[in-house]
C-alpha cells in the first residue's frame, strides 16, 4: 500500500451502521408480519446473520437497497447444519437470545477468530431463564449448542459493560414470563431499547444503566430505514483528521451518543469538527459531520470513555501515532476478547511502523510524531478493523506499508478502498 500524503476531501455517506442492521434483521424474523428494511449494511458480519436466519427457515428477499423479511413470529425451522456465524459474535450473541424460548436444539459455529471469543456471558444469563447450552469443549467457546423452551424472566447484574449481552437477554426477554431486567455497570449503544421502542414494545429505562421489560411481548411488521454506520464514518473521519489539508463531510450518519466518542476524542486531540442534525431515524438521531484536519495532538482515553468508542479505539491509536505528544487508553480489557486481541495487534503493527508503545493489561500508550510513520510490513490478524485502521494509518507512512490481510474489510465496510481513493481525488 503506498503512501503520499494526500488529503481527502468531498462527500462520504456511509453505508448502514453494522449494529442496527443486525437488530433490525432479528426483529424483522420474530416479527408476526412482513418487515421491509431499507439501507441494511451488506458486509460480511451482516450477511451471516442473514445467513443464519435463513438456515433457520426464515424467507428474505434482497432487493435494490431493500431487504424484506417475512417475519415467522419465532417460529422458525429446525436447521440443517450448525449456525455459522462467520466472525460476527453479534450474530451469535443476539440470535441466542432471539432462540432462547424456542424448544430446538441448535449448534453456533464460526471462524478460527469467532471461536476464540467468550460466549459463557450470554449462555451463561440464559441458563438462568430456563436456557440449557453446552460448549464442544466443556468451556465457553463455540462450537457450543443450545436448547430453548420456556423462559422466566430474571433481573441481571451484567459485569461487563456489553451492548450484545444486554441485547441478547432483552430479545429473550420479550418471549419470557415476567420481568426482565438488565442492568449495566456503564453505559452501552442502546440501539436494541431504541428499536424496541421504535417498533411500539414496552420498554423501560433508567438512569442509562437498567432496563426492563415484561414478557411476553409480539414484535409487529415494521419499515424502517437503517442509519449510516458510526464506525466506518469513524474511519474516515479519523483519516481526514490524520491528513493535511483534508475537508470530509460525512452525511446521514448515526449520531447516537453511544457511537460518537471517537468524535468527542478528535475533538479534543484538535480537529476541527462541525455537527448538524438531520432528524430520526428508527428511533436514532441521524446527522452530518464535517471534519477539517489540523494538528493533533495526544489525549488521556479514560475508562468511562470506552465502551461509546470501544471499536473506534484502533483507528484512534493510529490519530495517535501521528499527533504531537503521548496518548493513553485505559479501562478497555475488552479489545482483547474482540475479532483479535487489539491491545496487541494495535502495538504490534505500530512498533512495526517505528511507533513507540507500551501495552498494559487494560490499554496502551503511544508516543506520536507528527511527522508520521516509517514503511514497514503490519499484519490485521484476521480483523476488519485493524486493517481499516492501519490502512488509514499508510496514508501517513514515508514509503509502502504492507499490510497482510487488508480484504478482511469485508466483514464491515468493502467499499473503504474506493471511498478513500475517491475523496483523495475530491
Ligand atoms: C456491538 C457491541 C459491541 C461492539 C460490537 C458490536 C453491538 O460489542 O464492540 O462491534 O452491535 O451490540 P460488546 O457488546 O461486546 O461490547
Amino acid at each position: 500500500m503506498s503512501s503520499r500524503p494526500s488529503a481527502l476531501r468531498g462527500v462520504f455517506v456511509p453505508p448502514g451502521d453494522k449494529s442496527i442492521s443486525h437488530r433490525a434483521l432479528i426483529f424483522g424474523a420474530l416479527a408476526g408480519g412482513d418487515c421491509e428494511i431499507r439501507g441494511r449494511l451488506r458486509a460480511g458480519d451482516v450477511d451471516h446473520t442473514v445467513g443464519v436466519l435463513r438456515q433457520l427457515g426464515v424467507s428474505i428477499e434482497e432487493r435494490a437497497d431493500t431487504v424484506l423479511v417475512h417475519g415467522c413470529g419465532g417460529r422458525f425451522n429446525r436447521p440443517e447444519s450448525a449456525l455459522d456465524a462467520g466472525s460476527s459474535a453479534t450474530t451469535v450473541r443476539l440470535m441466542a437470545g432471539a432462540l432462547a424460548s424456542w424448544g430446538q436444539s441448535v449448534t453456533f459455529t464460526g471462524s478460527s477468530s469467532l471461536i476464540k471469543r467468550p460466549m459463557g456471558r450470554i449462555f451463561g444469563p440464559l441458563a438462568r431463564m430456563g436456557v440449557d447450552w453446552r460448549a464442544e469443549d466443556g468451556g465457553e467457546c463455540l462450537p457450543i449448542r443450545m436448547k430453548g423452551g420456556p423462559l422466566q424472566g430474571r433481573a441481571f447484574s451484567l459485569q461487563v459493560a456489553s451492548a450484545q449481552v444486554q441485547s441478547g437477554l432483552l430479545l429473550a426477554g420479550l418471549s419470557a414470563e415476567g420481568q426482565t431486567s438488565v442492568t449495566l455497570p456503564r453505559p452501552v449503544r442502546d440501539h436494541t431499547v431504541r428499536m424496541m421502542q421504535h417498533l411500539g414494545l414496552q420498554i423501560t429505562t433508567e438512569d442509562g444503566l437498567t432496563v426492563r421489560l415484561n414478557g411476553p411481548q409480539r414484535v409487529p411488521g415494521f419499515e424502517l430505514t437503517v442509519p449510516g454506520d458510526a464506525s466506518s464514518a469513524a474511519f474516515v473521519g479519523t483519516a481526514a483528521a490524520m491528513l493535511p489539508g483534508s475537508d470530509v463531510e460525512i452525511r446521514e450518519v448515526n449520531l447516537n451518543p453511544g457511537r460518537i466518542g471517537w468524535l468527542r476524542v478528535l475533538e479534543r486531540m484538535g480537529a476541527d469538527i462541525t455537527v448538524a442534525s438531520r432528524g430520526r431515524w428508527a428511533g436514532e438521531p441521524v446527522g452530518d459531520v464535517r471534519i477539517r484536519a489540523q494538528g493533533l495532538r495526544g489525549t488521556q482515553i479514560t475508562a468511562d470513555e470506552i465502551p461509546g468508542l470501544i471499536d473506534e479505539l484502533p483507528v484512534l491509536a493510529m490519530a495517535a501515532a501521528v499527533a504531537e505528544g503521548v496518548t493513553s487508553v485505559e479501562g478497555a480489557e475488552e479489545l482483547r476478547v474482540k475479532e483479535s486481541d487489539r491491545i496487541e495487534t494495535v502495538a504490534t503493527g505500530l512498533r512495526a511502523l517505528g511507533v513507540e508503545v507500551d501495552t498494559a493489561p487494560g490499554g496502551f500508550c503511544v508516543q506520536g510524531s507528527p511527522d508520521g510513520v516509517r514503511s514497514g510490513a503490519v499484519d490485521a490478524a484476521g480483523d476488519h478493523r485493524i486493517a481499516l485502521s492501519f490502512s488509514v494509518l499508510s496514508l501517513r507512512a514515508d514509503g509502502v506499508v504492507a499490510l497482510r490481510g487488508k480484504d478482511t474489510v469485508r466483514d464491515s465496510f468493502p467499499a473503504f478502498f474506493r471511498v478513500l481513493e475517491t475523496l483523495q481525488n475530491g
